[in-house]
């Protein structure tokens, strides 16, 4: 059980996307585990150059979705009824912690990269994005059951499609 409010619960993460629509929301996500799940695996592998191109890519993405959403997705969410557990703040405010690992992780690779690699400096730097995994998947969890379908039951088809395109 969880006591989270993002229905971020054991079962939540696995709730089918309740038509196409939430799907292509959230299709960014999808590409955001994969570029990370790839930066992960050249980390325990000590491949540096390729841990970094990861990370540049998920950082890149990551940035450029966070922008996309607090400047078309939110704004109008805020004009909204938002349900439990939906607050504006919460959504920004994980979009702040979730950069404020990425920096993070940028200045660990720049370290790594000047001191050469190690399985002893690498494994801290796992764990810290074993959290930062954590909080991401809560973000996803909150973004998928609370902001994109309050979109889908306040909002015309028209307009949904227009800011659904504008994430792309
Ligand atoms: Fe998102
Ligand atoms: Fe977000």
């Amino acid at each position: 059980m969880s006591d989270c409010r993002t229905g971020c619960g054991d079962d939540a993460r696995h709730v089918a996307p309740s038509s196409s629509g939430l799907a292509a929301w959230l299709a960014p996500h999808v590409r955001f585990e994969q570029l990370l799940e790839k930066h992960r695996i050249a980390l325990m592998q000590l491949d540096l150059p390729v841990a970094q191109r990861a990370l540049e890519e998920f950082a890149q993405a990551l940035r450029e979705h966070i922008a996309l959403e607090e400047q078309w997705i939110l704004p109008r969410y805020a004009e909204l009824e938002a349900p439990p557990g939906g607050a504006l703040a919460l959504f920004t405010g994980e979009h702040q912690k979730l950069l404020e690992f990425v920096r993070r992780f940028e200045r660990a690779l720049r370290t790594l990269a000047a001191e050469g690699p190690a399985h002893r400096k690498v494994l801290p730097l796992l764990d810290q994005q074993a959290t930062f995994k954590n909080l991401l998947e809560h973000h996803d969890a909150r973004e998928r059951n609370l902001l994109y379908p309050t979109l889908e039951k306040q909002l015309s088809a028209a307009e949904q499609q227009t800011l659904c395109d504008a994430l792309r």
